[in-house]
């Protein structure tokens, strides 16, 4: 180990006096002289540096109890995680009353996810463009993701509502099918490690007791609605088709709609379903 050279001393902020007394503490062992010019200015080192470690235990420990405020905030929306929620809750989704839960499956509303989203935005957050939004071409109209998971999740729902009550399917089942998988391939995303716990009873029940962290829906719903898109899907899928499901601007929008414009942009064509998942898996 080697004296520290006179250069080295002359550095300054905490990071270098810290380093300086690690080393200082070595000659002071190797050299074990009263007269070591070193051990005066390593005295007076030692409670900056205990100073130092204690306040960095206290912020780790700080951290540590409360993560959701110290987690990077979600990149577009940028949210933060505000609330705990406990694992096992039936909801009333899952009433016996299926009245009630049919209800709310129902009136699960997608609309405001359907953004529209300023070309600039997007190069900021490494978004690809999209499909112009009619009343200002310089956005474009975007779903998000969590919206196009819960539209999913409703038509599955809806399904099985026509099943259960002995109705026709109002939706393909190649819908459903792309629903289910679009589920199925979020959770392998997620690689959820979060181990419920068990315990010995006769139904097969997990995580009683235990709580996750969550994002505010509402305040993702807030940002979606001061980036609309107008977007307003008809109860009949065939009742408003193309253009006319974006002519919903809320009032204080700003836009002006023209039901004459007409798009310029190419339709993507050619594509086989969900290409870019097929072809980075290798999937059949
Ligand atoms: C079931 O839910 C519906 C709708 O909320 C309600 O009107 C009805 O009273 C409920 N039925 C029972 C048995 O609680």
């Amino acid at each position: 180990m080697g004296i520290p050279s006179e250069d080295k001393e002359e550095g300054t902020g905490l990071l270098n006096d810290i380093d300086k007394t690690s080393q200082d503490s070595g000659i002071l062992v190797n050299g074990s002289g009263s007269e070591n010019p070193h051990r005066r200015r390593f005295l007076i080192l030692v409670p900056i540096l205990l100073l130092s470690l204690t306040t960095n235990i206290i912020t780790l420990s700080i951290i540590v109890s409360n993560p959701k405020h110290y987690q990077r905030p979600s990149k577009y929306a940028n949210l933060h995680l505000t609330h705990t929620e406990p694992y096992v809750l039936l909801t009333d989704y899952s009433s016996h009353n299926t009245t009630l839960a049919d209800n709310l499956w129902h009136s699960i509303n997608i609309d405001s996810g359907v953004v529209a989203l300023p070309d600039s935005f997007a190069a900021s957050h490494d978004l690809r463009t999209a499909q112009r939004f009619p009343w200002d071409t310089s956005k474009g109209i975007y779903i998000l993701h969590g919206f196009h998971n819960l539209h999913c999740l409703k038509i599955i729902y809806i399904s099985l509502f026509e099943f259960r009550t002995g109705q026709e399917q109002s939706r393909t089942w190649h819908h459903i099918a792309h629903c289910l998988d679009a589920l199925r391939r979020q959770m392998l995303c997620d690689a959820d490690d979060t181990p419920r716990a068990t315990d010995r009873r006769a139904e097969v029940v997990s995580g009683v007791g235990q709580h996750r962290v969550c994002r505010d829906w509402g305040a993702l719903e807030n940002w979606a609605k001061a980036h609309t898109a107008c977007y307003k899907r008809p109860e009949k899928p065939e009742d408003e088709v193309g253009l006319k499901r974006f002519m919903h601007c809320p009032e204080g929008s700003g836009y002006v709609v023209d039901e004459g414009y007409m798009p310029t942009e190419e339709i993507l064509v050619g594509l086989p379903e969900e290409s870019i998942a097929t072809g980075v898996a290798g999937e059949v």
